[in-house]
């Protein structure tokens, strides 16, 4: 097993020690597309595509997802939940690091019932559980930790409130860099914007306002930043899973071969039905174990 338990002090109460679960290897939450289906609209991909997902081409390509990403690490599941049909799109319900899992508080009342069923998972799996108390908040879709875990990217505009991340900075005690999104297609961070590994930046620039977007570019100089067009972007290729050097993502196009020319191993996996819901291969696992773990890079 790659998993144990260990003491943690947390920055916010200094004195007392609390038990959570730390993972050696890569490790990921997925949820199958069990109940999966378009059934309303919360963000503008959705619209036109009501009833039009097909839940078997979204198994298939939801399980060549899961397995190329068991062959990088470890992938624990969570059991779909009738009623909830965006639960596959797991990366929302919380953002995790040093085994303090930040719960979300989903924006439209539509995944709400995602929340304590998530609470309760992450509970049984041994996690010190926080959550946001009121503050709408949605996990991974916009809080991303750069790959040593000393910063955190959080945006707000769409589904996120401003408020949740100076909450989310003492959890962890890191600094936050808040983006401010703009554009309505992008309505999450991780459709925009994915630190990588090897000290990249991936993100499409028309998502973010000026002064956000010279926040990223004083982070990242302009050799390590993979600046997506929008025909790229549309084709959400921000949103990868990245493991050490590997990229997975969904098949679209141009944004593949840039990736791979700053050293990273791209696979592609067709995603369209979840392209349908707004999202891609991103959303599909929510990391579990340290990013310093998931993301140690093999040149390092
Ligand atoms: N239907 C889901 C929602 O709107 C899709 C989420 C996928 N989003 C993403 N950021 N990748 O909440």
């Amino acid at each position: 097993t790659f998993s144990t338990q260990i003491e943690i002090q947390l920055p916010n109460n200094s004195d007392e020690t609390q038990t959570t679960t730390q993972f050696t290897r890569p490790t990921f939450l997925m949820c199958a597309p069990g109940w999966y289906e378009l059934k309303y609209v919360i963000n503008p991909w959705m619209a036109g595509n009501i009833a039009k997902s097909v839940r078997d081409t979204a198994f298939q390509q939801w399980n060549r997802l899961y397995e190329a990403l068991r062959s990088l690490g470890d992938v624990r599941l969570l059991r779909a939940k009738e009623g909830s049909p965006d639960m596959t799109f797991v990366a929302h319900g919380a953002v995790v690091n040093y085994g303090v899992a930040a719960l979300s508080s989903f924006a439209h009342y539509q995944r709400t019932a995602e929340e304590d069923y998530l609470e309760a998972w992450f509970e049984d799996a041994g996690f010190i559980v926080w959550k946001s108390e009121g503050l709408p908040l949605e996990g991974e879709g916009d809080a991303l930790f750069s790959p040593d875990g000393n910063h955190l990217w959080a945006a707000h505009g769409s589904r996120t409130s401003l408020q949740s991340h100076r909450r989310l900075g003492n959890i962890w005690h890191v600094d936050v860099t808040s983006l401010h999104l703009v554009d309505p297609r992008f309505y999450h961070l991780d459709l925009c914007f994915t630190p990588l590994s090897g000290g990249h930046v991936l993100y499409y620039p028309g998502a973010f306002d000026r002064r956000s977007l010279r926040k990223i570019e004083d982070a990242y100089s302009p050799n390590n930043r993979i600046a997506l067009s929008e025909v790229e972007a549309v084709q959400f290729a921000c949103n990868v899973i990245n493991v050490g050097d590997q990229v997975l993502m969904h098949t679209a196009g141009s944004a593949a071969s840039r990736i791979r020319s700053a050293g990273y191993e791209v696979s592609e996996f067709p995603l369209g039905e979840f392209v349908k819901g707004g999202g891609a291969a991103k959303s599909l696992a929510l990391r579990l174990s340290d990013v310093s773990v998931t993301h140690r890079h093999p040149s390092q």
